[in-house]
């Protein structure tokens, strides 16, 4: 492998020109508008697997985008890695908060990234980092270095809850067969502070709508005297969390499995400094519950969470009214061993329980995940870390990652097999947000580090088989 190590650095120009032409492809498979969008992207991908020397590179058509999967297969004795990724993108609003085009990828460069980060839509969350794979197999293909199978399955629906991705799995498990599933869509805490992401959470998402009277009322007229449902599911939401931060859903903590002392020092050894997190946010404090640590927090505990409301006037000036309806979108991430179908229903018996005769509520789950972890002593875990100490020049050090990919905890489940959360981004990246960005040392340090993977993972797997 040594004879890739300076590869990504020489083929630099070409290697971000491939991606930057994948980044111009709208792929945002929440909006139909963009539909034949994310078909191309799906074809550009496929084209790029069929250039790195894959063979049966298929597209498969599902009810909604489409999953490109390709292989290598050079012997059936050895291992086989299964990369995991997606190619659609989050929507790029609001887009008058971006500085440039978030479809037209530029360089520019931050204080995190010194050597420049590539803007747009999609450039860290998966396509910089689900390109990275692509390119460093393809290294290994036309150098004759691969050292174990290979197989890709890359889906066009994640950001909307892969509905469509679990089916495909039940029904192709022979042609998923894997023995490790290698994924890099995860963050790291820093270029200098190399980590690996043990787990990700599960999530519960759901909407609720809150109805009072049949019709938008005059506010003085009726104010005072009618259920206004915007108030009403705003009190819901305050009750549903006590003065610590502590969820009241009841039975929302029974099957979560406390970490142990142990385990709490060793994720309590990820350097985190919280100023400099304040003070990149903007706030003067932080907020959590009582008890737990801020990278706690957004780890191993579970979270309650409004990420849209609305109803009544919200035009121009003012107009009196007392709205019919409310709404809101809630979100909960979930840890190990809590149930994502358990929780909505804990949620929607909650919510129909505390709400007044005064209002008629109506919960809506939209899609949901269970939460995952690898041990560290996992063939797996210690294939990237040992990847990635011999290309940092460092140990990584072990987290719990807050975000959720849910067709994870199901590649579990239905194929047995665990995955490995190799990311290269940081979260100071803007995923999801205006302006994100992916570090162009990042990317060319994962097209370095990725083969190093396939090495590492063979030899341990030839050592435990
Ligand atoms: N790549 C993210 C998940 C992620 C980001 C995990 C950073 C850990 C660290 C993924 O694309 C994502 O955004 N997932 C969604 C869930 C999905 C059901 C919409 C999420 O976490 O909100
Ligand atoms: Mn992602
Ligand atoms: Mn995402």
């Amino acid at each position: 492998m040594e004879q890739l190590s300076n590869y990504s650095q020489e083929h630099k120009e070409q290697l971000l020109n491939e991606l930057f032409d994948l980044l111009r492809i709208p792929s945002v498979s929440a909006d139909s508008a963009f539909n034949q969008e994310v078909a191309k992207t799906a074809e550009a991908v496929k084209q790029s697997l069929e250039k790195a020397g894959c063979d049966n590179v298929t597209m498969y058509p599902t009810a909604g985008h489409p999953i490109v999967y390709a292989e290598k297969i050079i012997d059936e004795s050895l291992p086989t890695v299964l990369v995991y990724g997606h190619y659609d993108v989050q929507p790029a609003d609001p887009v008058e908060l971006w500085d440039t085009e978030p479809f037209e990828p530029v360089i520019k460069k931050t204080e995190k990234h010194p050597d420049g980060a590539i803007f747009a839509r999609g450039a860290c969350d998966d396509k910089g980092q689900m390109f990275m794979h692509v390119k460093a197999v393809e290294a290994m293909i036309q150098n004759d270095l691969l050292p174990c199978n290979v197989k890709f399955m890359i889906e066009g629906e994640e950001e909307v809850g892969s509905p469509n991705l679990e089916i495909f799995i039940k029904e192709q498990g022979e042609l998923l067969k894997n023995d490790i599933i290698l994924i890099s869509d995860t963050s790291m805490i820093d270029n200098s502070i190399p980590s690996i992401d043990t787990g990700l959470r599960g999530l519960s998402y759901v909407e609720v709508e809150v109805t009072g009277p049949n019709i938008d009322l005059h506010s003085g007229v009726y104010g005072g005297a009618v259920a206004n449902p915007i108030n009403v599911l705003c009190d819901m939401i305050s009750a549903s969390m006590d003065e610590n931060k502590h969820i009241t859903i009841p039975g929302f903590y029974d099957k979560v499995i406390p970490l142990t002392e142990d385990e709490r020092a060793e994720l309590a050894e990820a350097p985190f400094d919280l100023d400099a997190y304040k003070k990149s946010l903007d706030i003067e404090d932080v907020q959590g519950e009582k008890g737990y640590a801020t990278s706690e927090r957004n780890s191993i505990r579970p979270t309650f969470d409004v990420n849209g409301i609305w109803g009544g006037y919200i035009g121009e000036g003012s107009k009196t009214v007392l709205p019919s309806k409310a709404y809101a979108k809630i979100s909960m991430r979930l840890v190990p061993n809590q149930d994502w179908h358990e929780i909505t229903e804990l949620f929607t018996k909650h919510f129909e329980n505390i709400a007044p005769k005064s209002v008629k509520v109506k919960v809506t789950p939209h899609h949901g995940g269970m939460p995952y972890v690898i041990p560290t002593k996992h063939i797996g875990y210690k294939a990237a870390a040992a990847a990635i100490e011999k290309t940092f020049g460092k140990k990584p050090v072990p987290q719990r990652g807050g975000g959720s990919i849910p067709i994870v905890a199901l590649f579990e489940k239905e194929l047995k097999s665990k995955s490995v959360l190799m990311g290269f981004g940081l979260d100071s990246d803007a995923i999801h947000s205006p302006n994100e960005h992916y570090g162009v040392w990042n990317y060319l340090k994962g097209i370095e580090t990725i083969p190093y993977f396939y090495k590492y993972y063979t030899e341990l797997y030839k050592e435990e088989n």
